[in-house]
């Protein structure tokens, strides 16, 4: 008989693996995964009730918020709070971070979460897969000082653990805590997360492209070619690829790491960094898919390598299946 795996079992049972924990990143995790029911929940209602639409207020780069992308953002902060293992959040809903220290019980937090609480926010409205993309550091500053740049502003490459959640025909919580990644499918029945995905690996090529080819006129030269590529006939290498872009970075590098693929939002014309962020969404993907064995980079640098200059960075990002991201390379040089 095969028995269920919940994530707050495996979450305990993987606690041994860090020497310096004393359960406070399990309760985080934990947190994290709570918020995700709640926001779940209330995404699966979006076309029953009065939560659609605009939220009134612009997030912090002008564009308009809808009233899921507040409501899962207030989510996530609130199970942070409470939770009192974080001291800082970075969100994408908030210009300034969130500092959480002063409030009672979190004053002996260690931990520092970057998310962006609601990705793809614009699919809501037309029943495509949205998610959520979180990524947690361990504060540098001695806990009950205050947070300093130095702790939020943090490469990748320290991240201890990061994650997404995406709401798509069933919701699943992928994370890593730089020992390999592991999915779980949400039961609505039962209402935990359980194991599905043990140890997921991104095959190392694929057929799959995803890139938003409205802006083609605006991409790079080398961007271009690797479209033109992807298009050509060759057997050898099973070419024609296949073009799929859903406009949540989380459904396509989901969809990506499970079949292969590579993801790119490059540099335009018109965005000389790309679009996506640095610390709540090019970051934790990176790291994601690193340990899966894939690669990310922003066709320059490792994003994990990047030293970050301000909470909302962006960079132009090309992640996914090593060969094909190879291959974008080759064409950038
Ligand atoms: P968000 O909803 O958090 O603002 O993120 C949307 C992002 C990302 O999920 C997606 O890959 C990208 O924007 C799509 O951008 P384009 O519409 O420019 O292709
Ligand atoms: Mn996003
Ligand atoms: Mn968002």
């Amino acid at each position: 008989m095969s028995s269920i795996k919940t994530l707050g079992q495996f979450i305990i049972e993987k606690q041994a693996d860090f020497p310096y924990a004393k359960g406070e990143l399990s309760r985080l995790l934990r947190d994290i995964g709570i918020a995700a029911k709640i926001v779940h929940r209330e995404v699966n209602k979006a076309g029953l009730v009065d939560i659609l639409g605009d939220h009134g207020n612009q997030n912090v780069f002008g564009e308009s918020q809808k009233k899921l992308d507040v409501y899962a953002d207030e989510q996530f902060i609130s199970a942070l709070k409470s939770g009192g293992e974080c001291c800082f959040v970075a969100s994408e809903e908030h210009e300034e971070g969130v500092v959480l220290v002063d409030e009672g019980i979190s004053k002996n937090a260690k931990y520092i979460v970057c998310i962006d609480p609601l990705d793809g926010s614009s699919n809501i409205e037309v029943n495509v897969s949205v998610g959520t993309i979180f990524s947690i550091y361990r504060r540098k500053s001695e806990v009950g000082h205050k947070v300093t740049e130095e702790d939020f502003l943090q490469r990748g490459v320290e991240q201890v653990a990061a994650g997404y959640i995406i709401y798509g025909s069933s919701t699943m919580l992928v994370y890593t805590t730089g020992k390999g990644v592991n999915g779980f499918t949400l039961d609505p029945s039962i209402g935990e997360f359980c194991l599905s995905h043990p140890n997921m690996k991104i095959p190392s090529s694929g057929k799959i492209y995803s890139i938003n080819e409205g802006n083609y006129v605006k991409f790079p030269q080398g961007i271009k070619q690797f479209i033109k590529y992807c298009q050509e006939e060759d057997k050898a290498t099973n070419r024609p690829y296949t073009s799929r872009y859903i406009g949540s970075m989380v459904a396509d590098i989901h969809r990506n790491l499970l079949l292969g693929g590579v993801f790119i939002y490059p540099q335009t014309s018109a965005q000389p960094n790309g679009k996506l962020r640095l610390m709540y969404e090019c970051n934790p993907i990176a790291f994601i898919v690193e340990q899966a064995g894939g690669k990310a980079t922003t066709g320059t640098e490792r994003i994990l390598d990047i030293k970050p200059k301000e909470l909302h960075q962006r960079v132009p990002a090309i992640i996914g299946s090593t060969e094909m991201v190879d291959k974008v390379l080759e064409f950038l040089k």
